[in-house]
């Protein structure tokens, strides 16, 4: 294998390898690891030879090779003792596989829906089986797998969050056998441990991308050493709050309010499995007495760490911040900030420093239309997981301090939001040192000004009406051989999933490979007269057993003709760990290097706008996308996204497209269906992490979501997109809608999909991926015709153009297309 890689895929590998560890987390651990030696293994379960580097759908990233744990064990020079188990498993999977597709295709039917996008994501659960289990060896590994994808949600049963029978039962009987038994999850999301949290060693090991075997077997050695904590409260299916309600097709009721995942637990006082930020390595580590000062708003918690063990580590140092209540009710407490070591030797100690701003702390008051920070006692904690932390200062605010005088947008969800009845009370310890921070200091001034168009104005301004709605539409072809699944995808690269448009001359086009876990290409390319194109399956895996003829004539009817290459040559990308696991790192850093990995990539296929990071929250377990997505908090998932921005765009030309702006929460009807969401919930926690992406690192663009907030599609809320993302954060990126498909969108329930004309006319000037009945629909709305949801004036329509416009220059003009 090695020898046909190119030396980026081979420098690559080793990023991702080196990095892996950092989002491993070490779940419980009774010193029977790292083993000293390669020797006899006995490998059990469905991830140890069908390892899953990532979920499926968009963010499926093909790399040449996926190293499984199986392969990078062997590679490490392990002897595995149980390949009879190893392929009577595969034949379990494979009759699974084919009654999993089977009654998805009969599903389907009765729904009368074709099955490619009915079945879409679809969870395949975990099979029953009865194997013996007689390998020996001086360990015995059990990797638990689990996948989800886009299009279709998780469910609480036994093979998808809870475990199977099978499973538990050989669990329970490895550990009882073997004196040295690791538990390992091989899940992109939470599986509820309740039945095997007895297990004396577990091992979060994530979806970690191409190099995921090579970076379990350096773990397993000691070559290195897990490092990453829970980005998500990882707790029995039963305890988590049942107070909003989810994976309904129309309408979402968000009634949980800012009670999400560690703010819910912490706040009524139910102790969950695992809690947000929890995760043992190889070491022990002690976290100093801290001190923390204060420099006008700006609050420092300084503190030393020290590997009191007797191997190497790194140490996450958490500081959380229990807000008084006054007006508004606040949960227990809120991460606020953190900063994860270097590596430290036994015995060594380092000093670090965590800083946040007090107004980042504030919370929206719908009353005032503003953020605030009311008077009383802030405490600041200090730990190592949520679950672990200690009083360290009270900053005292005497009066209510009115932070950003901000606008009543995004409308009414329809109820109030819940609060706990008997919340969980925090104690003010009277000997904590206490600081004061003057009310002046907390008033921020920043609406921004709209972005200098007029060289943009100037290119349009002598267009016609039809040229400009081609500029506002993503680069389409009525030929219906070129339709695939996501309807239009990019001429120029193969696999990418869209570009903007190719009809004028100089004005370059802008090509978009997805993401999130890497470049999403294809990766065979032949060429012929008409140009490049994808080699072999166009859609692998499920999709290509799924596409029956309904969904052939959904895709847009013509089965393509065969073509044959008069060259041919490769696209291969680097997959690297998905965004759950990226965000278990607490590393910014660390993803900055991965958006600089594919940046570098951006830079070798000519790509110039990624399709990610993607970090809508984790509302609930059983969103079918959480494993693209990074966390259930807002500040993790902020920072860690803002790390992969940095890294991106410090290529020129190259920039990521944050997704999906918002309330993206279940895909249950993603097209369609309804976020009602309380705008104090919509501030503090769903908008929150897309806020600190924009002032932290500008993105240079950012996809809207498919679905609905309050009544108005996400791409259609000049609420969201003018007022909030441009005025209120100052964004000066280019705004495009996620890639609203016709035949994707559900015509038989309560909500219509987006349309071309609105979402132009709201402040999203690129509806992707773009047809020709969105270009009428647009004409439609410029002529005032009632057939178009809306009328676009001929400024409006110039306008969002020369957005479009200006991007197509700042990053093409720099960087080049690609050469085919
Ligand atoms: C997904 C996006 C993706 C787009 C283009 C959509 O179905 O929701 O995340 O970027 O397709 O492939």
């Amino acid at each position: 294998m090695e020898q046909n890689m190119n030396q980026y895929e081979v420098d690559h590998l080793a990023t991702v390898r080196a990095g892996a560890p950092e989002s491993m987390v070490l779940l419980k651990a009774d010193g029977s690891f790292p083993l000293a030696a390669p020797g006899r293994i006995a490998l059990y379960g469905a991830g140890a030879r069908r390892t899953i580097k990532g979920g499926t759908g968009s963010g499926d990233v093909n790399s040449r090779h996926v190293v499984t744990l199986e392969e990078g064990l062997e590679n490490a020079g392990f002897t595995i003792t149980t390949k009879p188990w190893l392929d009577a498993y595969d034949g379990v999977a494979e009759e699974n596989h084919k009654t999993f597709v089977a009654d998805l295709k009969a599903q389907a039917k009765a729904a009368g829906q074709p099955a490619i996008y009915f079945g879409m994501g679809a969870v395949e659960p975990a099979p029953a089986f009865d194997l013996p289990l007689d390998g020996d060896g001086e360990a015995a590994v059990y990797v638990v797998a689990r996948d989800s994808g886009e299009g279709n949600d998780r469910h609480p049963d036994a093979g998808d969050v809870k475990l199977t029978d099978s499973e538990v039962r050989d669990i329970t009987a490895l550990a009882a056998k073997f004196e040295k038994f690791l538990l390992v999850l091989n899940v992109g999301g939470v599986v509820d441990l309740s039945p095997v949290k007895d297990v004396k060693n577990i091992l979060l090991l994530s979806q970690l991308g191409a190099a995921i075997g090579d970076a379990f077997a350096d773990v397993l050695l000691g070559k290195s050493y897990p490092s990453g904590k829970l980005s998500t409260t990882w707790a029995a299916w039963e305890d988590y709050s049942t107070e909003g309600d989810f994976g309904d097709p129309d309408d979402t009721h968000y009634r949980e309010g800012v009670y999400v995942g560690y703010r819910y637990f912490d706040s009524v006082g139910t102790a969950p499995i695992f809690p947000f930020g929890f995760g043992l390595g190889y070491t022990t580590f002690t976290i100093g007495a801290p001190v923390v000062s204060a420099v006008g708003s700006e609050i420092t918690v300084k503190t030393t760490v020290t590997n009191t063990g007797t191997r190497p580590g790194k140490e996450v140092v958490q500081v959380y911040v229990s807000v008084p209540a006054g007006d508004l009710d606040q949960p227990y407490q809120a991460l606020a900030a953190f900063a994860k070591t270097g590596e430290l030797a036994a015995g060594a100690a380092e000093e670090v420093a965590a800083t946040f701003d007090l107004t980042d702390v504030a919370s929206f008051d719908a009353a005032k239309s503003a953020t605030v920070l009311e008077a009383g006692n802030y405490v600041v904690r200090v730990g190592a997981s949520s679950r672990n932390t200690v009083p360290a200062a009270v900053v005292e605010l005497p009066e209510t301090a009115i932070v950003r005088q901000l606008h009543n947008a995004l409308g009414d969800p329809g109820f109030t939001d819940f609060k706990p009845a008997a919340p969980v009370a925090v104690e003010v310890p009277a000997d904590l040192p206490r600081l004061t921070v003057a009310a002046a200091d907390l008033r921020r001034e920043d609406i921004h000004a709209p972005v200098d168009l007029t060289d943009a104005l100037d290119f349009v301004k002598d267009l016609s009406d039809d040229d400009l709605s081609y500029i506002v539409l993503g680069d389409y072809s009525d030929d219906a051989e070129k339709q695939s699944i996501i309807g239009q995808a990019s001429q120029a690269l193969v696999g990418a999933a869209g570009q903007t448009t190719t009809r004028f001359e100089g004005l370059p086009s802008l090509i978009m490979p997805d993401g999130p876990a890497g470049l999403r290409l294809s990766p065979q390319v032949g060429v012929d007269a008409d140009g490049p194109f994808a080699l072999g399956e166009a859609l692998g895996g499920l999709f290509a057993e799924l596409m029956d003829d309904e969904s052939t004539a959904a895709l847009g009817g013509a089965a393509a003709a065969p073509r044959t290459p008069e060259r041919t040559y490769e696209q291969y990308a680097t997959a690297i760990p998905i965004g759950t696991a990226i965000a278990q790192s607490w590393n910014p850093e660390l993803a900055a290097a991965y958006g600089d990995l594919v940046g570098a990539e951006m830079d070798h296929f000519g790509a110039h706008l990624w399709l990610a990071p993607a970090f809508n929250l984790h509302r609930t377990i059983l969103c079918g996308r959480n494993f693209e997505y990074m966390s259930e908090d807002p500040l993790l998932a902020g920072r860690m996204a803002a790390g992969i921005t940095r890294g991106v765009q410090a290529h020129p030309g190259r920039a990521v497209t944050v997704k999906h702006f918002a309330f993206n929460n279940q895909e249950t009807n993603r097209l369609n269906s309804n976020s009602h969401v309380s705008q104090r919930a919509a501030r503090d926690l769903y908008l929150r992490s897309f806020e600190i992406v924009v002032r932290e690192a500008q993105p240079h663009a950012l996809m809207t979501s498919y679905n609905l907030i309050n009544g108005v599609h996400t791409s259609e809320s000049a609420d969201l997109l003018e007022t909030i993302l441009r005025e209120e954060w100052g964004f000066e990126g280019l705004v495009m809608t996620d890639w609203v498909v016709d035949s994707m969108a559900r015509t038989d329930l309560k909500n219509p999909r987006a349309t071309a004309s609105a979402t132009i006319k709201a402040g999203n000037e690129l509806f992707m991926p773009g047809c020709e009945a969105d270009r009428q629909d647009i004409l439609a709305a410029l002529r005032g015709e009632g057939t178009a949801a809306v009328t676009l004036t001929r400024a409006e329509l110039e306008k969002q153009a020369a957005r479009v416009v200006r991007m197509a220059h700042l990053l093409g003009d720099v960087a080049p297309a690609p050469e085919v």
